[in-house]
């Protein structure tokens, strides 16, 4: 054997698909690849490592043996299934919300916190898109000067909420330009040449989206942070089809003037400063699509406090946000010899 026998589940949608692509990329020790989703999906021939797979149905009997599985397929089925997973025998990346919070689940960014999985018990949590792409970029600050608050406005691709809403945006939009007004299903509201200040739901009466809510709390548990640090997020959605950006407020313990900040962030691992606006170079959603890295630009002193910058951050939501950061953590884990029993040659 020279490699492992590696689980996609959720293996037909916008991150399982991106998940097989990176996989091979960067050539990650796969010896039998076993994709899996819903029934809807058995025997779906996928395309992987320049060949096919078949995809299975999601079964107590196609889940054994597998030594390592990167999980997306929702919040209720990795709440069901990763423990299933774990007993059969393998090590679970999750990139579902479900388990993320819990005290004794690992949320890991690998440029940011990647020893934070060492102590893992099975399952290895992967976080939400939004977040993850903007820790990456605040980890250099937070370490050289702290952190003492932050106010975000996002501006969120649809890829974001999966296959159905990428093709929703194409329809809709189609249907505006041939004059028809379109039906919304995915979201409340038409997605196509708008703009909704609503990104997953108001859960319980609150007035932050469950969105707006993990950015907060994954934030501080990734940075290792407490309450002190203050956090106000506002998630909109855009017609983009992929790469969420994201406008940030930064307000520093010590002072961090913008030239310090661009060359801090040049050095730092899986960033890059696009930063000349005044020639039109900035990140945008469209170029950094694709890419692996975390983009940042307009790095920019805020007027109204001497501690503040503002900055702007672009990341391609289904590679760093979801697939890329999965595939680092499951290499991470294979290079520290925590995969399990059936560990690769
Ligand atoms: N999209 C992002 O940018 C992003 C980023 C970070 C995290 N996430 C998280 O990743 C997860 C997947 O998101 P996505 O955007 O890839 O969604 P998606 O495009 O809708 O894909 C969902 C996947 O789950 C599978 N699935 C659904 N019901 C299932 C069942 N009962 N049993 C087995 N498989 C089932 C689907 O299989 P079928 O094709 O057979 O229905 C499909 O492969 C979500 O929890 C999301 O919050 C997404």
């Amino acid at each position: 054997m020279s490699g492992y026998r590696v689980g996609v589940l959720g293996a037909t949608g916008a991150v399982g698909s991106t998940v097989l692509r990176v996989l091979t990329e960067r050539g990650f020790p796969v010896d039998e690849l076993v994709p899996l989703a819903s029934e809807r999906s058995a025997g779906r021939r996928l395309e992987f490592a320049g060949g096919e797979v078949e995809c299975l149905a999601l079964s107590e009997e196609s889940i054994q043996g597998l030594d390592i599985v990167i999980s997306s397929a929702g919040g209720a089925i990795s709440a069901e299934w990763a423990p299933r997973l774990i007993a059969a025998g393998a090590v679970v990346v999750d990139n579902t919300s479900f388990w993320r919070m819990h005290d004794d689940v690992p949320l890991v960014v690998s440029e940011v916190n990647p020893e934070a999985a060492d102590s893992h018990r099975g399952l290895v949590a992967n976080p939400n898109c939004s977040t993850m792409q903007m820790v990456v970029a605040l980890k250099p600050i937070f370490d050289a000067v702290g952190i003492e608050r932050l106010v975000i406005s996002t501006y969120q691709s649809v890829s974001g909420t999966g296959q159905r809403a990428i093709e929703e945006l194409r329809a809709q939009s189609s249907a505006v330009l041939a004059g028809d007004t379109p039906r919304p299903e995915v979201y409340p509201h038409p997605i196509a040449f708008n703009v909704l200040p609503h990104v997953e739901t108001f859960k319980d009466g609150d007035d932050y989206t469950t969105e707006e809510r993990k950015m907060m709390a994954e934030t501080r548990k990734i940075l290792g942070a407490g309450e002190d640090l203050g956090i106000s997020a506002t998630c909109v959605r855009v017609p983009v089809y992929g790469a969420h950006s994201e406008s940030v407020n930064v307000q520093t313990r010590e002072p961090l003037d913008p030239d310090a900040c661009r060359e801090l962030l040049s050095g730092a691992p899986g960033v890059v400063v696009l930063d000349k606006p005044a020639d039109g170079v900035y990140p945008t959603a469209t170029e950094v699509s694709g890419r692996d890295e975390v983009y940042v630009g307009r790095i920019r002193r805020d007027p109204s406090h001497e501690r503040c910058l503002n900055v702007w951050i672009v990341g391609d939501n289904l590679r760093k946000g979801a697939a890329t950061n999965a595939v680092q953590i499951a290499e991470q884990l294979h290079a520290r010899g925590l995969v399990g029993t059936r560990t690769a040659a």
